[in-house]
């Protein structure tokens, strides 16, 4: 029998109204347990508020978000708001006793993830944050061949995650551009949570890093017919080595808003002495694998629609977006539910902590234009905490 989660959100922006979408063809989902419906939405803005009422099950719209933190009519919510505000609404959600699904970068710099981790912690709330890529069928087989250990001796690990939304310098600037809304990391807390949640999953987190990053556009149309400054960083590649097997391994991470040609590409390519695999969301389809045998054979396979989580969708059919962001979700609400079974699950407060921790060793590495040590990092940070 399938138990009821009603979901409130917080934020009914780009990410906000994606949530509905996924809720609102929750049948799609092939005996799941949990029946998710999507109950209450909280936006400041009037105009994302009215999107909503076209959604029948929500029975509460309200710009104030403590009204629907004191809603019996929700016991989940997604928070989908600017980073800057991450913090005090995520501790809000726990202290009303709500579960949390969490947007990244999960808080706006390291010190606000360890807090909001700190809190999960304490509240006993199932907390996750979101990260959608490796629900793709190609990231679920690259997950598979790595536990399968295909790899032989690991070789190398590329992973990474760009844009092109901000090639135009014309484009208007957005709370996405600037440091006391996006935070100091910049493309990295846009973007890096997809780029590093399985190399996290599976124990890859640099052991040191060298970091590049880019400032292209210091200043953008404000769409008042005035100036803004834009003060994130655009681009970041993350160079370091992780250990796995006891033998260290280069990683790259990319991270880009200005990457000529991309329009929303997630990469992860991984290659060992016995084996390799790689995907791009720029070949949904494509899944490459590498074997090595008498010749080297690099192997092409098409991919259907093979997600986590069956669904009524025919397995030679293309998934797109809105297919592995429901899956993400069926992984979240499984979890909460007892019924993950071994499958992929969201980004643990634990990984987010992680990201902060290496996006935090980047800046370091960028403004002291050398590599940095996450032990020497980390142990600086305890030092300057207890200080
Ligand atoms: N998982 C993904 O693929 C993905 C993609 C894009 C963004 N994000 C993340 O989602 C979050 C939101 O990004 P977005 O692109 O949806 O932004 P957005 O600007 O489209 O939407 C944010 C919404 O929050 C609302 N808001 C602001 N302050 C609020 C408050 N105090 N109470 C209630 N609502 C408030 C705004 O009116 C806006 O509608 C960020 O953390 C971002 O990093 C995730």
């Amino acid at each position: 029998m399938s138990t009821r989660a009603r979901i409130g959100i917080i934020g009914g922006g780009l990410m906000g109204r994606e949530v509905a979408s996924a809720l609102g063809r929750w049948f799609v989902l092939n005996d799941f347990p949990v029946c998710a419906e999507l109950t209450a939405v909280c936006d400041i803005a009037e105009k994302q508020r009215e999107w909503f009422r076209q959604v029948p099950t929500v029975k509460l719209l309200t710009a104030d978000y403590r009204e629907l933190l004191a809603s019996p009519e929700v016991d989940v919510v997604y928070v989908a708001v600017p980073h800057h505000l991450h913090e005090q609404i995520y501790l809000e959600v726990l202290k009303a006793g709500k579960d949390l699904f969490a947007e990244k970068p999960f808080g706006i710099d390291l010190r606000a993830a360890r807090v909001i981790a700190d809190a999960a912690k304490a509240s006993g709330r199932f907390v996750r944050c979101s990260s959608e890529f490796p629900f793709l069928p190609g990231a679920q087989r690259i997950c598979q061949f790595v536990r399968e250990n295909k790899l032989g001796k690991f070789l190398e690990i590329h992973s990474g995650f760009r844009h092109s939304s901000d090639l135009d310098p014309s484009k208007p600037a957005n709370w996405k551009r600037q440091v006391a809304t996006c935070g100091e990391i910049g493309v990295m807390g846009d973007l890096g949570m997809h780029a590093v949640h399985i190399p996290l999953r599976f124990g890859w987190m640099p052991r040191r890093v060298y970091a590049q990053l880019q400032k292209v556009y210091p200043e953008r149309p404000d769409g008042k017919g005035g100036k803004a400054v834009c003060d994130t960083w655009d681009n970041a590649t993350l160079h370091g080595e992780v250990v796995v097997n006891g033998a260290e391994a280069p990683i790259s991470i990319e991270m880009k808003r200005l990457a000529p040609g991309e329009t929303n590409t997630w990469f992860l390519e991984i290659l060992g002495t016995d084996g390799g695999i790689r995907y791009s969301t720029k070949e949904p389809k494509t899944l490459w694998t590498f074997q090595r045998g008498k010749e080297q054979l690099w192997q092409r396979t098409d991919l259907g629609f093979q997600g986590p989580f069956p669904t009524i969708t025919g397995g030679i059919f293309e998934p797109g977006f809105p297919d592995y962001f429901l899956q993400m979700w069926a992984a979240f609400l499984a979890e909460r539910a007892g019924k993950l079974e071994g499958r992929f699950g969201c980004v643990t407060p634990e990984e987010a902590v992680q990201s902060h921790c290496l996006f935090a060793a980047a800046l370091q590495s960028q403004n002291e234009k050398r590599a940095i040590s996450l032990d020497d990092f980390l142990s600086a940070n305890a030092a300057k905490a207890s200080s």
